[in-house]
């Protein structure tokens, strides 16, 4: 743990109490919103030094730490990405402050296309396994041995199976699938939509996977949903765009609230 996260989350405990969240949850593109559901102390990224900027246009960069549903939460209103400036390791602080605060598990979102047609725009998917196709990995230059991180089991079952119940409880279609991960910030070719669906990979996307790696890292249990926005290139006639991604989010994020907040509602 870097001195930086723990002087980070000093300064959080000052502001927001010393209780540790009981679980750490990062929102993707167009699901920042649930952020601001959260009964607590909101922080600008920008108060918090070496925090990433998160600058894509979507997201609410704020870490909120309060109640949501009656359990002690770390919201992360907003990720930066590998694509921003290269740095896969660009989430490595904020996962260790939570850490520091005490969290145990994280529960990371996002917005992905989809490679199957029995899982179209508007539905959510749980990742349970993934596929780096960046090249790239966020313990690049770790230079502990802590760096060779097994991954068999990256995704949490029991987390899983908490998602699972919650959304059946809910009436919430969740499928699960394995999910890609694509550096960006370009989308895909329809060639390389092929080669991931051959792969067996069931959503593309430009993120989450840098940080169930970190998380593993360090030693938080971990699971992913995905909000399906849209088809991959070349499975579908419709146009593939960050601004089509935001305007779908909604209709899956919704979907996504419900099941979360039964999650949490149902955790002990
Ligand atoms: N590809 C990569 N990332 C994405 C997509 C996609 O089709 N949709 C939303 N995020």
């Amino acid at each position: 743990m870097s001195k930086n996260a723990e002087t980070l989350a000093a300064l959080i405990r000052d502001r927001a109490g010393a209780e540790p969240p009981k679980l750490g949850l990062i929102l993707g593109s167009g699901l920042g919103h649930l952020a601001d559901a959260v009964e607590g102390v909101a922080i600008d990224y920008a108060d918090l030094p070496g925090f990433p900027h998160a600058g894509v246009s979507g997201h609410n960069p704020k870490l909120v730490i309060g109640t949501l549903e009656g359990q002690r939460v770390a919201v992360f209103g907003g990720r930066a990405h590998y694509y921003e400036k290269g740095d896969a390791s660009v989430m490595r602080l904020p996962l260790e402050v939570l850490k520091a605060l005490g969290a145990e598990s994280l529960i990371l979102t996002n917005a992905a296309g989809s490679l199957r047609p029995d899982i179209p725009p508007g539905n959510l998917m749980m990742l349970n396994d993934h596929i780096n196709f960046s090249g790239s990995n966020p313990l690049f230059g770790e230079p502990t041995d802590a760096r060779f991180v097994p991954l068999s089991e990256a995704h949490d079952a029991a987390i899983r199976a908490g998602l699972a119940k919650a959304a059946g409880a809910e009436g919430v279609e969740l499928a699960e699938g394995v999910y890609c991960w694509f550096s960006g910030p370009s989308f895909e070719t329809p060639a390389e939509i092929r080669m991931a669906q051959r792969w067996g990979a069931d959503a593309v996307g430009m993120s989450t996977v840098p940080e169930v790696i970190l998380a593993r890292f360090l030693g938080l249990r971990v699971a992913a949903v995905s909000v399906i926005t849209n088809m991959g290139a070349g499975l579908s006639t419709e146009a593939i765009s960050h601004e089509h991604t935001k305007a779908m989010a909604p209709l899956g994020a919704a979907k996504l609230e419900k099941v979360l907040r039964r999650y949490l509602r149902d955790l002990v």
